[in-house]
């Protein structure tokens, strides 16, 4: 779960690199480093690296004569050894002609390094370094040749890049289980985890697959398998431009990608509704409708906030299509012999695409013989490419590492695949009618939502220093409740639980006095009268209120202050307004609290480890 990034070319190589890494800061920022060929002694290697965020290595190199037109540089988030200076990347083998820098996990390495530690002298507790060792131990003159030899011997992950003093001219990329992305300019070449630190320079890109080596050069690159045959590898243009990578104005990532929602919500569902048929077409799924009509349990694995938009996704595939649907947490899936048959239809959920978990849940639902469909925002992430098929949500580039357009629009695609199957199952041309209706009315709704802003703000000015909040919802709320506790405690660091309304005489009830505010979702839908009567139990207990409830229900203000009013929509549809006041209201909290809201502590944007 780190980030690198590389450049071969003409340009000065060190601003492209550091700003390389800025774009790359999502997937891991506890320490960072660059190493560039010496453009004066081309038989040196300078390398700089620090501790902290990128702005702590930029401020570092300044001091630093770095010049150069090749160059590798990463961003750590510690697997094997502390964050210190002498664990961060690029690491050099013995004699610093060498350097590598790696995103993944030797899993080996203990053993390896038993071995070279007889001949090499290792200056980390990294198991990175021993990749450099292994390399230097097979180098013979060819760079390829030796990385290739090293990698045998290798158990683990990696996407790593190796610069040599004694070939200015290449870089050399290696991938196994971690995305590398290699870009392609006018005499220069680019290679990082992912395409955002190259689409200021190019958007046409070459996805590094699984056991492939590449060995790149300012006016090109040649991809082998490990056992030396040649690749041929397909070209992509990237459709993301940088500037959409920006912050456009807004003071966080996640405050644009908060204002994005009604924009990329109208990308998600775009082209892929049929009014006149009352249906979605959604290619991706690659079934006709015989083999559509034949899948009778539908499985949604997904990590973190993707889990959440899964939760709702099972309300709308059970409603709509009749299709008896499970949600499990990719970790606890791969591991637990799931009874998968084919006709069990599994769906991977991800933004990142990358979540090892899910990855291996992928790679476990397809051994049982699942069919496994994608719906992933990272375009050409592994299991865009592992799964049989499946939908891009189209988010664009999410970076805030809390997650919040990605969910929306898995939330979007996940309803538009329920009324795919429930129209060939069992709901009529006009229900899916009105469903279609009510998603193109949503982006105008969010809208509605936004003018609710000044107003979450006052409510977190006014309990930004409690220090637990439970966080209810039933039915299809009952999600959307998880997920606003979730946005709290990840960017505010409060102490925050959800549970469904009438889980709450179970237990959580205890909790509550006038110092453990509840933050309730009570809209008018078919459960409103069950939430009406938890919200009376909660004011019996004297704890604080906050309401979610429907524009014009006058009713609330008997039960609570504080309400933030949303726009009333169909039933299925209410997660995609409701959960926007839970992510702005995490938002306003974190920055009054002067968190780091797009980079909160102990997080990561990817998480590529198990
Ligand atoms: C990490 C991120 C979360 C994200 C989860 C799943 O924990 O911090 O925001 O929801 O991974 O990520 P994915 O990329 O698979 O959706």
């Amino acid at each position: 779960m780190c980030g690198i990034v590389g450049y071969i070319g003409n340009k000065q190589v060190l601003p492209i690199l550091i700003q390389g890494l800025r774009r790359l800061e999502y997937r891991g920022y506890d320490s960072a480093g660059v190493a560039i060929l010496d453009n004066s002694k081309q038989t040196a290697v300078n390398r700089v690296r620090s501790v902290g965020k990128i702005d702590n290595l930029a401020d570092k190199v300044k001091t630093e004569k770095m010049e150069g037109t090749v160059g590798i540089a990463h961003t750590r988030w510690a697997t094997h050894g502390g964050v210190t200076e002498e664990n961060a990347h690029p690491h050099f083998g013995c004699d610093e002609k060498l350097v590598i820098a790696h995103n993944g996990i030797i899993e080996n390495y203990r053993e390896l390094k038993e071995v070279l530690e007889k001949d090499h002298t290792f200056t980390s507790q990294t198991d990175t370094e021993i990749l450099a060792h292994l390399i230097e131990t097979h180098y013979k003159g060819d760079l390829r040749m030796a990385v290739e030899t090293a990698l045998s011997h290798v158990r683990g992950t990696y996407g790593l890049v190796v610069l040599h003093a004694d070939h200015p001219g290449t870089i050399i990329a290696a991938r196994l289980g971690s995305p590398l992305v290699i870009g392609i300019g006018e005499d220069e070449h680019f290679v990082a985890s992912d395409a955002t630190p190259m689409l200021a320079y190019t958007k046409k890109v070459v996805f590094l697959d699984d056991g492939e080596i590449a060995e790149i050069h300012k006016d090109g690159f040649v991809t082998y398998d490990l056992k030396d045959k040649i690749i041929t590898k397909h070209v992509e243009e990237i459709e993301w431009d940088d500037e959409q990578a920006q912050k456009q104005g807004y003071d966080h990532f996640m405050l644009k990608e908060i204002f994005d929602q009604p924009t990329v919500f109208e990308d998600a569902i775009r082209g892929r509704y049929d009014i006149d048929e009352g249906t979605a077409h959604l290619g991706g799924l690659n079934m006709n409708d015989e083999e559509m009509r034949r899948v009778n349990r539908i499985v949604l694995i997904a990590c973190g906030t993707a889990s959440y938009a899964a939760m709702v996704g099972k309300y709308a595939f059970e409603r709509l299509a009749g299709i008896p649907t499970e949600v499990d947490v990719a970790s606890e899936f791969r591991y637990r012999d799931p009874i998968i048959d084919s006709n069990t239809l599994v769906f991977a959920i991800s933004q990142s695409g990358e979540t090892l978990d899910t990855l291996a849940a992928v790679r476990e639902a397809k051994r049982k013989g699942a069919f496994v469909r994608g719906i992933v925002n990272v375009v050409g992430s592994t299991i865009a490419r592992e799964t049989d098929g499946g939908t891009y949500i189209h988010a664009g580039p999410e970076l805030a590492v809390a997650s919040t357009k990605a969910y929306t629009n898995m939330v979007a695609i996940m309803v538009l695949y329920a009324i795919q199957f429930g129209r060939l199952k069992r709901i009529t041309l006009a229900t899916g009618q009105r469903l279609i209706n009510a998603l193109l009315e949503i982006p105008e709704k969010m809208n509605l939502v936004f003018e609710q802003n000044e107003n979450i703000k006052k409510l977190a000015e006014k309990y930004k220093n409690y220090r637990d909040f439970l966080f209810l919802g039933r039915g299809i709320n009952y999600p959307v409740a998880l997920e606003g506790s979730l946005k709290l405690k990840e960017i505010s660091y409060i102490h925050s639980e959800a549970y469904p309304g009438g889980e709450m005489k179970h237990g959580p009830i205890a909790l509550l006095s006038k110092d453990f505010p509840v933050f309730a979702i009570m809209v008018k839908d078919q459960l409103y009268d069950k939430m009406r009567s938890n919200i009376e139990e909660i004011r019996a207990r004297k704890a604080p209120i906050i309401l979610v409830a429907t524009q014009g229900d006058e009713r609330a203000k008997e039960l609570a202050e504080d309400i933030i009013y949303v726009p009333d929509t169909m039933e299925l549809l209410e997660p995609l307004l409701n959960t926007i006041p839970l992510q702005l209201f995490a938002y306003h909290v974190a920055v009054m609290l002067g968190r780091d809201v797009d980079r909160p502590r102990n997080l990561a944007k990817s998480v590529t480890v198990e």
